[in-house]
């Protein structure tokens, strides 16, 4: 018998801890598959918008995940309005896409200055555009950036569902939910 590349994709459990494995990848390498999700929210009019981010944390315990945003940004007065996410990552690495779904909780202000505090210069400069992000211009750099704290949001993830597919030897499909204490259900891919 031929012995499966990715033996983790056998079990439940296996899959439920690759896919934290390529969250904490992504977090820490920014090579990764995992580093650059896409995030989708859906706006005013119920349309789905989705944009590349960064993966900036990945608690497994919490079941929790961070992105660094400019609090002006489209996105952020999205999940005002309509507080949920979806992120999308495919782990070509892996074989695997991974379709998680969030409650998302917009910090601003005073607690996310410890996280400004240690950012550098350079990665300061992506929080606060004036004008706002996505204001019209005459020109394509016809806008400054001040860096500013008080521009800084982090959208908190609170992860809800995990979807996993592997697309391995053979196809496996799992969703976890929260509700379920992260307990996983096969699904036909
Ligand atoms: C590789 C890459 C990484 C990005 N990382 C972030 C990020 O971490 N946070 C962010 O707000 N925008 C990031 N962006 C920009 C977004 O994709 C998007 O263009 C911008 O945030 C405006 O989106 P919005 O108007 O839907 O809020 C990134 C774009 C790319 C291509």
């Amino acid at each position: 018998m031929h012995p499966e590349q990715h033996d983790w994709a056998r079990s439940l459990d296996g899959l439920h801890d690759q896919v934290w494995k390529r969250l904490a990848r992504g977090v820490a390498d920014r090579r990764a598959p995992g580093r650059h999700p896409t995030l989708a929210t859906v706006d005013a009019q119920g349309m789905p918008q989705a944009r590349t981010v960064v993966l900036r944390a990945a608690d497994r315990e919490a079941a929790t995940l961070r992105v660094y945003t400019d609090r002006t940004a489209d996105k952020v007065e999205e999940v005002r309005n309509t507080p949920w996410a979806a992120i999308h990552i495919w782990d070509n690495v892996a074989h695997l896409q991974m379709r998680l779904s969030a409650t998302v909780t917009i910090l601003t202000g005073e607690p996310v200055l410890p996280v400004w505090s240690q950012l550098s210069d350079h990665a300061r400069r992506c929080y606060g555009f004036q004008p706002g992000s996505g204001a019209p211009l005459a020109d394509g750099l016809d806008y400054d950036r001040w860096p500013d704290p008080g521009a800084f949001a982090i959208l908190q993830l609170q992860l809800e569902q995990i979807e996993a597919l592997h697309l391995g030897h053979h196809h496996r499909r799992a969703r976890f939910r929260r509700d379920d204490q992260w307990g996983g259900q096969w699904l036909v891919p």
